[in-house]
């Protein structure tokens, strides 16, 4: 093997070439076991998040990041004498996007079983492990162990990754930090790393498209979505994807405990319509993909089976839905200047309002305050009358509440008509 070294592997990809694959596997493997520092892969991904990276960079640089940890196989467990239909589901990144929160229990009633690695907050969007851990008590930190028995008898198992691409776990923080998280090639690795090493049989993704998605335009959207298919298929695991909207926020609430909160009332059968049909959409996808016919997605949240499921994941997990969830002591309120109809609402203003309150991290390994977030109380279209409430936003620390409202401030309109938005769901892939 050629000697290599940072300093030359870091050259090639800032001057425009093309990693060899040799150079991908050393630098992933040297990183992963601390021979390359941060300083070292920080300007690396600067370089790719400048200059990109050819198809087979991408494929090589994701076999990379699985090959850094382990591969689970939960083939070999039954219930009821049958193979579990193990199926996942995975954002790449929205504002009140707590889709995964409703939708596990809903498929789990269907029928299909879970083994969800999630990550946390990444950039402007939230993550799932921190909008769960608001939940007094819920843990993450599960072992295989523990992992394999809630499959068996759940359905379902949200985990920290850990063990599974461990690269990605500390090349995911560093971007987190470095500026370097809307990149085509680092998504669609850092998604797909961890979705291959998990033990999913198929996958469904849902590719964000807009102002609060990692990458803006449709067309961007779209190569991350084939790319991240491509990936998946070559692999041995069947992947979809559906292209949804995130030009505004998901739902009425961006932060960590609202967003649960939020999630329970849809687990109820009420909940914000659009968090409703993308959850019921994404749960069609996920059973077509798992071979289950004739289940009833919507029936779930009807007949409470999809509520018992939650609460049966979260008790699996040491969490307690009796105890109430965290919500910041400190607030504000915005309220509407005049009478009209809420005009658009700009989901990267809202997404970083509620960073600022304290939903996420300006540093790695930050704690996040789970009270932290943003109530939508009128959402584009919605009559609003003048000085009424149109957005409370919570925080732990007061002195954050004057930068989050001027993130506020310029991302929504009070208009004489109600705008036209576009659909939801904008393609399937
Ligand atoms: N989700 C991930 O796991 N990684 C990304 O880079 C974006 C969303």
């Amino acid at each position: 093997m050629p000697h290599l070294d940072a300093p030359t592997v870091i050259r090639t990809k800032r001057d425009g070439g093309v990693l060899s694959d040799a150079a991908i596997d050393w630098v992933i493997d040297g990183y992963t076991h601390g021979r390359v520092a941060d300083e070292q892969m920080s300007a690396l991904l600067m370089a790719i998040f400048l200059k990109g990276m050819a198809p087979a960079e991408i494929a090589r640089w994701t076999a990379a990041m699985v090959d850094s940890g382990e591969r689970f196989d939960f083939t070999d467990l039954r219930r009821d004498g049958k193979p579990l239909a193990l199926v996942d589901k995975h954002s790449t990144g929205g504002v009140g996007d707590k889709i995964t929160i409703p939708l596990l229990p809903v498929v789990m009633a269907c029928g299909a079983s879970v083994p969800q690695a999630a990550g946390r907050g990444l950039g402007h969007t939230g993550g799932t492990l921190d909008k769960l851990e608001a939940i007094p008590g819920f843990t993450a930190e599960l072992s295989k162990a523990q992992i394999r028995q809630q499959l068996r008898d759940i359905g379902a198992a949200v985990f920290a990754a850990g063990e599974l691409a461990p690269a990605d776990r500390k090349i995911y923080a560093l971007r987190d930090v470095t500026g370097t998280t809307e990149s085509l090639p680092l998504i669609a690795s850092s998604v797909m790393s961890k979705k291959l090493a998990e033990g999913a049989r198929s996958l469904v993704l849902d590719v964000k498209v807009g102002r609060g998605a990692f990458l803006k335009t449709e067309a961007e959207s779209r190569e991350l979505a084939s790319t991240m298919v491509g990936l998946g298929n070559a692999n041995g695991v069947p992947t979809r994807a559906l292209l949804t909207d995130m030009n505004c926020p998901l739902g009425r609430t961006v932060g960590n405990s609202v967003e649960v909160a939020e999630s329970l009332e849809v687990l109820a059968g009420g909940g914000p319509s659009d968090v409703v049909a993308l959850t019921l959409a994404l749960a069609t996808e996920m059973l077509d993909a798992a071979g289950i016919d004739g289940a009833d997605p919507a029936e779930t949240l009807r007949d409470g089976s999809a509520m018992d499921c939650f609460r049966a994941l979260v008790e699996a997990q040491g969490g307690d839905l009796s105890r109430e969830l965290p919500i910041g002591a400190a607030s504000e309120t915005v309220t509407a200047p005049h009478s009209g109809f809420m005009g658009d609402l700009d989901a990267m203003g809202v997404a970083l309002a509620a960073w600022r309150l304290g939903a996420g991290r300006a540093q790695p390994g930050e704690p996040v305050q789970f009270g932290a977030g943003v109530r939508i109380h009128r959402t584009p279209g919605e009559p609003v009358a003048a000085g009424e409430a149109l957005f409370t936003l919570y925080t732990e620390t007061a002195e954050r509440l004057p930068a989050a409202l001027a993130e506020l401030d310029g991302a929504w309109t009070v208009g004489d008509t109600a705008p036209t938005r576009r659909p939801l769901i904008i393609d399937r892939m």
